[in-house]
């Protein structure tokens, strides 16, 4: 199995069973310290929906996956970028006549999205064993960026918009949902780095992107889309 897109030149990855992984100078697969223990993705859909959404957010799963099908439903035909792929939920809301590419530092995780998006219909979806501040890919290869619920649990957001600003197309629009602290409906303490809506603003303008804050509401999710 080949990789869908082009690599970051002398950089060697090998698929197994599917899932592409990064190997070092030593011939070693790169390790990340996981979010999540492979245990705990078996669990990760019914806390997301029974705990995370609710007690967390403060909102409605299915709301939050309408939100991203209506976001998604004119996207077709692109090359899409997700970071932090999770159990694969993209395969829900995305059309699949999409190309996807999609990273997390949880191998347990990527196995069970690989499943989704073969259930789904998915032609291409290229699942990497990746950190989002350090993308295998070579620049200007994505048209379009997803990134939900994942940002708070990035290390630094510094190195995850640069990596951004170098693996996407100019103009490529760039989906992102987050809790904030300042919106209503937390009931309990979220992981992470968690940054104000103007903050996430300030924060993109650094980076020369443009940030759009989306109308929609949901708990204390902020949705927002921003472009280079
Ligand atoms: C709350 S989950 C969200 C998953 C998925 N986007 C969703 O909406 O269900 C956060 C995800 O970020 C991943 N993650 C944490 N740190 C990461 C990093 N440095 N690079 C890439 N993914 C990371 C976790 O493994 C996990 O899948």
């Amino acid at each position: 199995m080949k990789p869908s897109i082009p690599l970051k030149p002398n950089l060697t990855i090998i698929s197994k069973k599917g899932i592409f992984y990064w190997v070092d100078e030593q011939q070693k697969i790169k390790k990340y310290r996981p979010w999540l223990g492979d245990l705990f993705c078996f669990i990760y859909d019914s806390s997301m929906a029974r705990s995370v959404f609710p007690k967390k957010f403060g909102g409605d799963i299915e709301r939050h996956y309408e939100i991203l099908r209506m976001q998604m439903q004119a996207t077709h035909d692109k090359r899409i970028l997700e970071l932090g792929t999770g159990t694969g939920n993209a395969a829900y809301f995305l059309p699949r006549d999409n190309e996807y590419t999609g990273i997390d530092t949880s191998a347990g995780l990527l196995r069970k999205a690989q499943k989704r998006f073969r259930e789904n219909g998915f032609q291409i979806a290229d699942l990497y064993l990746a950190s989002a501040d350090d993308l295998p890919f070579a620049d200007d290869q994505f048209n379009v960026l997803l990134c939900h619920l994942s940002l708070n649990f990035f290390p630094d957001i510094h190195s995850v918009l640069t990596e951004i600003q170098r693996v996407m197309q100019s103009g490529a629009p760039m989906y992102f949902s987050i809790p904030v602290p300042e919106r209503e409906g937390s009931k309990s303490k979220i992981h992470g780095t968690l940054y104000t809506e103007e903050q996430y603003k300030t924060i993109l303008n650094e980076h020369s992107m443009n940030f759009e804050s989306l109308p929609d509401r949901n708990g204390n999710l902020l949705y927002f889309k921003a472009s280079i």
